[in-house]
């Protein structure tokens, strides 16, 4: 039985983290470990930042966005002595097991250490993208949903009266799972994710062919990993700077603008772009995700409890079970060809 317990959050944050916290907290104190919480990721163990979690601590953090650890995107294979640096933190705070609470880079960073150095850590899957393997969903993916899904009907009301073409542009690095439940949620007219490859051209055909219907506006979202998409087979990623941090990702953001910009062009509609950005990552998580971050939180200080290592708590169907975390971050979940189906039989 473990009795010293390091947890830390890792990535982007978003809505459920601190509920997660509060999980493993609640119930490895109840067993009588101890529980330590570690700053800002894996930064926090290269620079040994830990400091105790008690009922204190995690007292009224349920509601709460953001993650009271902080966290940040520290890669420890690519800090000098980073690797060396963990394991010792580790070792010399005495801790016996880690709860990593992350997504794809996180997450893929300890079941290296798990793998290579035998760390004893466990998986809890976050993210707004939803794009993790082997867990049906990971939490924080149903309140970016809801926030994108408000912002659309928000943007109907004025799109009509104005007669406009409203473009939004939701987050989603790899994957455009965002995009397409909240345009399916919204009843959007077009939805442009990385995983489909629709033209611009092809988008604007749709929007003149609804026009032509009789309806004066429509709505267009857009995923921040679309790539512009041409007929001429031209392709083109839209990004804030190209620079690429720790785990090698540029900074996304912009998709919005260049494809708004064609499509007034290319239809002769006046056009608006919004950018949700980070609203989709702040404030309180809907129910939905404090339940399952609660859920994700209590099996991950199960798995610790029985020392079931390098796995990861995971929702399949209604059921929390646990996964290898190398099943986890093998490859990345993309959106089915069936699910965007369904948001197709609405465009145009
Ligand atoms: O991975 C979650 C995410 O919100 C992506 O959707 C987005 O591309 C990225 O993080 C933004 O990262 P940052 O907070 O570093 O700007």
């Amino acid at each position: 039985m473990a009795s010293r317990i390091g947890i830390l959050t890792g990535g982007g944050d978003c809505p459920g983290l601190n509920a997660v916290i509060r999980a493993v907290t609640r119930r490895s104190l109840d067993r009588g470990s101890e529980v330590i919480g570690i700053r800002e990721g894996w930064l926090g163990l290269v620079e040994g930042r830990l400091e105790p979690l008690g009922y204190r601590e995690i007292s009224g953090i349920l509601p709460r966005g953001g993650t009271i650890l902080g966290t940040s995107r520290t890669n420890p294979y690519k800090t000098d002595g980073g690797v060396e640096r963990v394991l010792h933190t580790f070792g010399e705070n005495g801790l016996d097991a880690l709860v990593a609470i992350g997504g794809e880079d996180t997450l893929g960073v300890a079941a290296s250490l798990h793998a290579e150095h035998g760390l004893p850590v466990v998986g809890v899957p976050k993210t707004i993208d939803n794009d993790l393997s082997a867990t049906d969903y990971t939490f924080g993916f149903d309140t970016a949903v809801w926030i994108a899904t408000e912002a659309i009907d928000r943007l109907h009301t004025t799109a009509e009266a104005h007669n406009r073409v409203m473009v939004v542009e939701v987050m989603g690095r790899h994957t455009g799972w965002i995009a397409v439940m909240s345009g399916i949620a919204g009843g959007a007219d077009m939805i442009l994710i990385p995983e489909q490859p629709v033209t611009v051209e092809q988008a604007c055909t749709e929007l003149r062919r609804r026009h032509e219907r009789g309806k004066d506006f429509s709505i267009v979202v857009v995923s921040e990993g679309y790539e512009l998409t041409y007929e001429s087979g031209e392709r083109r990623a839209v990004a804030q700077e190209a620079q690429t941090d720790q785990f090698g990702h540029i900074r996304l953001g912009g998709v919005g603008d260049a494809l708004g910009r064609d499509i007034e062009e290319r239809t002769g509609y006046e056009t608006r772009v919004t950018v949700l950005g980070h609203v989709q990552r702040g404030g309180s998580p809907t129910p939905r995700d404090r339940i399952l971050a609660t859920r994700f939180g209590l099996k991950a200080a199960d798995l610790v409890d029985a020392g079931l290592f390098g796995r990861m708590a995971s929702l399949q169907g209604d059921a929390i079970i646990d996964v290898t975390l190398e099943e986890a971050t093998r490859e990345l979940k993309t959106v089915p060809p069936a699910v965007y189906d369904v948001a197709k039989a609405f465009f145009g």
